[in-house]
């Protein structure tokens, strides 16, 4: 399978998840990307089974509405049963970089708000260990200068995302040179800690309960139970 095919494939994998998984009253969590585009396009075909959805971008909820999907806001849905999100990076432990496509803050709060988070990835994203992606940050823009210093003495090389504003009115600092990050979760945290900071792309402290990952030869599944 080329990596268009093993993206398809991954996405019809968590198609078929919710299908099964999702109640019939349950919102679904829809993330940003090619790969959840794939998703998006495939769960089309059953949208008389989903209640409704909540976007974790305008991109994906104006993608998600031209299908005919309904899609809701955060706050008017009492909770979301299961969140399908694409990923940069995901590591063996399901740990992820996300925020390629600079969507993190929300696919953030959509990973923490929701019961189940399941990522769909072809093979190219996995690896042994995080950070040859350059790791985003969004970043309030009066602070922009700031947290780059802050990265900087972390041992990052901050590059400041040209021509790009967030969904929520923010820029983004690509950390390059983190490789590997040895300690994802306490990474995580610091980054966190930086004032100015709106979110980082480190999902390490709420990884992916399921990670369908797609190779040359089919869909493999690995869950938060089993991995290492
Ligand atoms: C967007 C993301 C995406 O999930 C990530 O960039 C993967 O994208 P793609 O499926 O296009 O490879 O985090 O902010």
């Amino acid at each position: 399978m080329t990596q268009d095919q093993q993206k398809q494939a991954a996405a019809q994998a968590a198609v078929d998840h919710v299908l099964k998984k999702l109640d019939f009253d349950s919102y679904l969590g829809v993330g940003t990307g090619s790969t959840c585009n794939y998703f998006i396009d495939l769960l089309a075909q059953h949208k008389g089974r989903i209640a409704g959805t909540v976007a974790s971008s305008e991109a994906t909820a104006e993608r998600l509405r031209g299908h005919g999907i309904p899609v809701e806001d955060l706050n008017s849905v009492r909770d979301v049963q299961i969140y399908v999100d694409g990923a940069d990076e995901a590591n063996p432990h399901l740990e992820l970089i996300k925020g390629g496509g600079g969507a993190l803050t929300r696919e953030k709060i959509l990973a923490a708000a929701a019961g189940s988070f399941v990522c769909i990835v072809d093979a190219g994203k996995r690896v042994d260990h995080l950070g040859r992606f350059p790791l985003p940050i969004e970043v309030i823009p009066m602070a922009r200068g700031y947290v780059a210093r802050q990265l900087i003495k972390l041992g990052g090389e901050p590059v400041y995302r040209e021509n790009f504003v967030t969904d929520n009115g923010n820029v983004i600092l690509d950390i390059h040179g983190l490789h590997p990050i040895g300690s994802p979760r306490a990474l995580e945290e610091k980054l966190n800690n930086i004032t100015g900071v709106v979110c980082n792309g480190l999902f390490a402290l709420r990884p992916a309960d399921l990670l369908l990952s797609a190779h040359a030869n089919g869909v493999e599944t690995l869950s938060s139970e089993t991995r290492n």
